[in-house]
């Protein structure tokens, strides 16, 4: 993966992001791709021919899963043909979506090896391997040339990056002029007590580097890009996190025959399921809220 060595701090930042996004790994002693296929495996699903629903478990690390993706894809007017970055695409699924569904070719990034490998393999299993493919690397650091993308996509991502001014002069740089910015992401909210955590994105305060929506503003501002369209869909996220904690809390039912395909807690282990009740809470209490957005570059 490239590497910004000479950036202070730059390889522990790596480190805790990998350790926190594989987590279950460490406790579970293999690989996040091999855990995956043995419960594919065990869920009767044939490991050559997933389906996108199969996957959707697994491959949706965002609040509103493909619903919320397709409402980003419309939003931002993305047509068939053109070439999406996916920054910090996690195991791939929007890339894949977009793909599937909007007709995209799709590059994703992400910064965690794991989810990489488990990416590139459910663009395999499920055919969407030649409109997408996944490179391990730093969102400021990506490796592809100037000018070679119509539009970045990022979903809960940014709240991961500490360095943001230089993952957005990495956009500029990728993009096409007038390319599009495509955001679905977690910024702070007006109440600045401390987060309740663990959260799906950091166990600690120190690894969550979110901003206010004035803050990202004011960044894609500098950096360049002009706002089309930009929603608080907080309250929208709120009801889908409320639902899904509900489901997530309730016992698995006695007699219960058939084994479900794998879901989230396969990726960051049993903490998710409090992972998400303190998102929940978090939204509720007005310290997260969630945009959904379009940019544009304004460059020519
Ligand atoms: C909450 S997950 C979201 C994944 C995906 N966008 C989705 O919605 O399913 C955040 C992702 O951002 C990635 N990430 C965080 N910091 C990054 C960086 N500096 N460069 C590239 N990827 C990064 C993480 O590895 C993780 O996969």
């Amino acid at each position: 993966m490239p590497s910004d060595r000479a950036e202070p701090g730059f390889d522990d930042y790596v480190d805790q992001l990998n350790a926190h996004y594989d987590a279950a790994t460490a406790s579970e002693g293999e690989a996040l791709l091999a855990r995956l296929q043995v419960a594919f495996r065990a869920a009767g699903r044939d490991l050559d021919r997933l389906s996108l629903d199969d996957v959707a478990g697994i491959d949706q690390l965002h609040l509103g899963g493909r619903s919320a993706s397709r409402a980003l894809a419309t939003l931002g007017e993305l047509c068939a043909g053109e070439r999406v970055l996916d920054v910090g695409c996690g195991t791939g699924g929007a890339s894949r979506l977009l793909a599937a569904e909007f007709g995209c070719d799709v590059v994703g990034v992400d910064i965690t090896p794991a989810f990489i490998e488990v990416a590139s393999w459910l663009s395999v299993s499920t055919g969407l391997a030649e409109r997408t493919r996944f490179l391990c690397a730093d969102a400021a650091n990506v490796p592809l040339s100037e000018g070679s993308v119509d539009v970045v996509w990022c979903q809960h991502a940014l709240m991961n990056m500490p360095h943001v001014p230089r993952v957005l002069a990495e956009w500029q740089r990728l993009l096409a002029p007038r390319g599009r910015v495509l955001l679905h992401e977690l910024v702070a909210g007006e109440n600045t007590e401390p987060l309740a955590l663990p959260v799906p994105w950091a166990r600690s305060q120190a690894t969550s580097h979110l901003r206010s929506r004035e803050q990202l503003e004011r960044a894609m501002a500098l950096a360049g890009f002009e706002p089309l369209a930009v929603e608080d869909i907080t309250d929208m996220a709120l009801a889908w996190r409320q639902e899904h904690s509900r489901r997530e809390s309730r016992p698995a039912e006695t007699g219960q025959k058939a084994v479900a395909p794998p879901g989230p807690t396969s990726i960051f282990g049993s903490d998710f399921v409090l992972m998400g009740r303190n998102l929940r809470d978090n939204l509720a209490a007005g310290k997260v809220r969630v945009l959904s957005g379009v940019w544009r570059s304004a460059r020519r």
